[in-house]
């Protein structure tokens, strides 16, 4: 318990830095999705590469929500003490790797595909999404615990006064 307490890895840090960052990297992926659209490129915008479109644009869009995730739980975790004392590894790496799979599925699955069917990398978006769902079952959990209200302002915590 100690360890979750007082965690060797610095959780906060470590969601505001892949979120902000991935956040960053998706909302260049969106300019890059209106450059194609600005100057009417086929690969994007042909009816025959309708697949495409969606599946970039859906990685687009879970990428910069998740990167907001991200920066979300890291302010949960310094604001919410219950939070905090969840299973913060297995929520941190699941967070990290639904952030990878999940808009990187959706990617892969645009570059190339079978006509209506993405390619074979949208088999990681599944993957992404059942991790995303496993960290936000953990967050809320913990959210829910007496724990997980703010500290009051000033002064000792409960946590410092006995019960
Ligand atoms: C947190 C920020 C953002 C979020 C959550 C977000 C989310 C979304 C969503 C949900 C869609 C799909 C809309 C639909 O098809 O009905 C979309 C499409 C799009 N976004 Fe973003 N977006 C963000 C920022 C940006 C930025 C900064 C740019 C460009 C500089 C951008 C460019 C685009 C483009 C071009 C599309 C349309 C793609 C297409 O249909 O071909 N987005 N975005």
């Amino acid at each position: 318990m100690a360890r979750d307490t007082y965690p060797a890895v610095d959780y906060v840090r470590r969601h505001l830095r892949v979120g902000w960052w991935s956040l960053l990297g998706f909302l260049i992926l969106g300019f890059v999705l209106e450059v194609l659209h600005g100057f009417k490129t086929g690969l994007y915008l042909d009816v025959s590469n309708e697949t495409r479109r969606l599946m970039w644009t859906l990685a687009h869009a879970h990428g910069a929500l998740l990167g907001l995730v991200h920066v979300l739980y890291a302010l949960c975790l310094r604001l919410l003490p219950g939070v905090a004392a969840g299973s913060q590894r297995l929520v941190s790496s699941s967070l990290i790797g639904a952030s990878v799979l999940l808009p990187g599925g959706f990617f892969l699955g645009g570059v190339g595909f079978y006509a209506g069917d993405p390619g074979l990398g949208i088999l990681a978006a599944p993957v992404g999404a059942t991790l995303l769902i496993i960290a936000v079952y953990l967050i809320a959990r913990a959210a829910a615990s007496p724990d997980s209200r703010p500290e009051p302002p000033g002064g000792e915590g409960r946590r410092g006064k006995k019960r």
